[in-house]
């Protein structure tokens, strides 16, 4: 049995400090915000994060970080991804060189582009930063549905040690040496969930969902092969994966305010509206900007950026999508 700790008080923290509690694991939950730590200790549940799943009584919750991660095994970083800059810098005096610290939250930094292990990695350089990503709802984690996600990490034995504590009979764990591409799949797949979400408001059908969802995880994996990733990776768990089951899911909240938009409101309306952040919103002018700076063509990419931040109405967008020059579908495939 090993002491683990999971930072954060939402949905997906908590639905991971459940797996790792039934495995047979010494939890602690610490948040940041008093008034959750407060409620989560009252009343065992968030109420407004994973209605209907109980925190178990043998998981600590604490609002005290040096206790909380005090001879632990892993961290679980699960605060939303804006957070994980100022979670890291309150880590960085109290945890020992080599730490394991697993990141589940998804989303590309606003001004440095980078992943969220990189932002760990960059506040505190000593640290083994992981990545465990893929298709996770936390409202079918926390009520053990089955689900499969990838640990990736940048030696195979801090990847398998990460498998081997996660996994159990309804969550299964897959490793991989690609931590970048699981990364970049998790959090620019919110941007093709706006997509799919912003074509589901203006009353569009299945056809335009799945050709979204095609040609977004294509030019997700372009981007991230430029980067130095492996095609392989996207077309994964933590890609294409991650992209069905975020465009295809109510419980989406980046697909959720993409309807809304679709149906006309503002994104700060749309985020108002879902009470939750919106990270694709976030990962999106990131994307655009790496498209620039890597030389890649992201046509769906630069439509959403225009929705949400130059009031371009939806229905234009689409219209001018489907009018660009016609082209090949892999111009790379060469005629017999
Ligand atoms: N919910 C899911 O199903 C799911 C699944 C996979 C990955 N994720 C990712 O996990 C991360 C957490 O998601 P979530 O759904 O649990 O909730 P969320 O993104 O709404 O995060 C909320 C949590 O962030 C923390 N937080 C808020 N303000 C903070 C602050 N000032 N300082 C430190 N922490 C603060 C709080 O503990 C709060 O409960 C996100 O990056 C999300 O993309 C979520």
């Amino acid at each position: 049995m090993s002491k683990v700790t999971v930072l954060g008080g939402g949905g997906w923290a908590i639905a991971l400090a459940k797996v790792l509690n039934e495995n047979g694991h010494n939890v602690t939950l610490w948040s940041a915000l008093e008034r959750e730590v407060e409620a989560l200790t009252k009343e065992r549940e968030n109420k407004v994060g994973l209605p209907g799943v109980k925190i178990p009584e043998k998981i600590k919750i604490t609002n005290d970080i040096k206790e909380a991660v005090k001879d632990s095994k892993m961290i679980v970083m699960a605060v939303a991804s804006s957070f994980v800059r100022s979670t890291s810098e309150l880590l960085k005096d109290i945890v020992p060189d080599g730490q394991i610290i697993v990141d589940v939250a998804k989303g590309i930094e606003d001004g440095t582009f980078y992943t969220m292990t990189e932002v760990i990695e960059d506040v505190i350089p000593t640290v083994n930063a992981v990545v465990l990503s893929g298709p996770s709802h936390a409202e079918e984690v926390g009520l053990q549905v089955p689900t499969a996600v990838v640990v990736g990490a940048k030696t195979f034995e801090t990847a398998s040690f990460v498998q081997r504590l996660f996994s159990n009979d309804y969550f299964r764990a897959y490793t991989s040496p690609d931590r970048k591409s699981i990364e970049l799949g998790g959090s620019l797949k919110n941007v093709i969930a706006l997509a799919a979400g912003i074509a589901d408001g203006l009353g569009y059908g299945d056809n335009t969902e799945a050709a979204l969802m095609t040609r977004g995880i294509k030019e997700i994996t372009q981007l991230g092969v430029a980067m130095g990733g492996h095609s392989r990776t996207f077309h994964g768990l933590s890609g294409i994966g991650d992209l069905i089951v975020t465009c295809g899911s109510k419980h989406s909240r980046n697909r959720r305010a993409g309807i809304l938009i679709g149906k006309g409101y503002t994104l700060d309306e749309a985020v108002k509206e879902v009470n939750m952040v919106v990270e694709g919103a976030v990962s999106a002018k990131a994307a655009l900007e790496l498209a620039h700076k890597y030389n890649v063509d992201m046509p769906l990419v630069e439509s959403v950026n225009q929705v949400l931040f130059e009031n371009k109405p939806a229905k234009e967008a689409m219209r001018d999508i489907m009018k660009r020059d016609l082209t090949h579908e892999f111009p790379d495939l060469v005629w017999e």
